[in-house]
């Protein structure tokens, strides 16, 4: 039997899972949480499945030892590479962002034409074509991989005549192809959100999975009948981050996208788990 005041564990390769925490912290203000940010091995985006599952299945170790009751995988790649797998390896409810975004991806379009931006990794898998058409066979759905848009989100260049740039060269093919919807497929695009709205026009919805992950978080819960019932303050070791390097840059970071003071990050070796 789970424990309802447990924390809620979600994990990323670095420092973009914090825009999943951010819709978490806001849509399910009591919670706690434990968050693990792999930032000695980011970027996940471009290495290999195997990797992918690998840390992926050290990290859900790690997470076992804080006694999560329900995990979120907010990593767009891990979550297309490894969470089929891992889930398999527990008990504890798991979540991811894909399947999420997928859903109102497939709900929001008029004219059967989607879009997904993401990593090399995510967009090779084709993991959100495959539950689009699931929920929906008659769109088409085409993926564009933005691997610069990590970096530029991370130096804070968030609206930027550089980003601006960058961003017309990545979209022009999906606006020729004149797609309605696109899915942000990475946690790093939430942050770049206004710039890739300026590009695109305004007939094309853009679809945050991060929201809506956080929605069907809290579903899950309502269902499993895990929602906190005795809230924790902000002081009571409310939200605790845990990363694989540089804690310090990791805070400020974090403190950029979070309201919330995040007093503390520890570093832990991952390769222990
Ligand atoms: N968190 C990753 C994702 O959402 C982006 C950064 C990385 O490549 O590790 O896919």
């Amino acid at each position: 039997m789970m424990n309802k005041n447990a924390p809620i564990g979600v994990f990323d390769s670095g420092v973009g899972g914090l825009t999943v925490v951010k819709e978490i912290m806001s849509q399910i203000p009591d919670e706690r949480i434990v968050y693990f940010g792999d930032t000695a091995r980011v970027p996940y985006g471009n290495k290999s499945k195997e990797t992918i599952t690998k840390f992926s299945r050290q990290i859900l170790h790690f997470l076992q030892t804080q006694e999560v009751k329900a995990i979120v995988v907010a990593c767009n790649t891990a979550s297309a590479y490894a969470l089929d797998e891992i889930e398999k390896e527990t008990d504890i409810p798991m979540i991811g962002v894909v399947k999420p975004g997928a859903k109102v991806a497939s709900e929001t379009t008029k004219n059967g034409r989607i879009g997904v931006i993401g990593t090399e990794g995510t967009v090779n898998s084709k993991i959100y074509s495959k539950y689009i058409k699931e929920l929906n066979p008659e769109v088409s759905v085409v993926g564009k991989a933005c691997p610069l848009f990590v970096p530029l989100a991370e130096e804070g260049l968030w609206q930027d005549p550089v980003t601006d740039e960058i961003a017309k060269r990545y979209l022009t093919e999906l606006i020729d192809i004149d797609i309605d919807t696109l899915v942000l497929g990475c946690t790093h695009y939430p942050l770049i959100r206004d710039t890739v709205a300026k590009i695109m026009g305004n007939k094309v919805s853009l679809v945050n999975p991060a929201y809506e992950t956080a929605r069907e978080l809290k579903e899950l819960l309502a269902e499993k009948d895990l929602l906190n019932d005795t809230p924790a303050n902000l002081g009571d070791n409310k939200y605790r981050f845990f990363v694989s390097d540089a804690s310090e840059k990791f805070k400020v970071f974090a403190n950029s996208i979070i309201k919330y003071g995040i007093l503390s990050a520890k570093t832990i070796n991952i390769e222990e788990y």
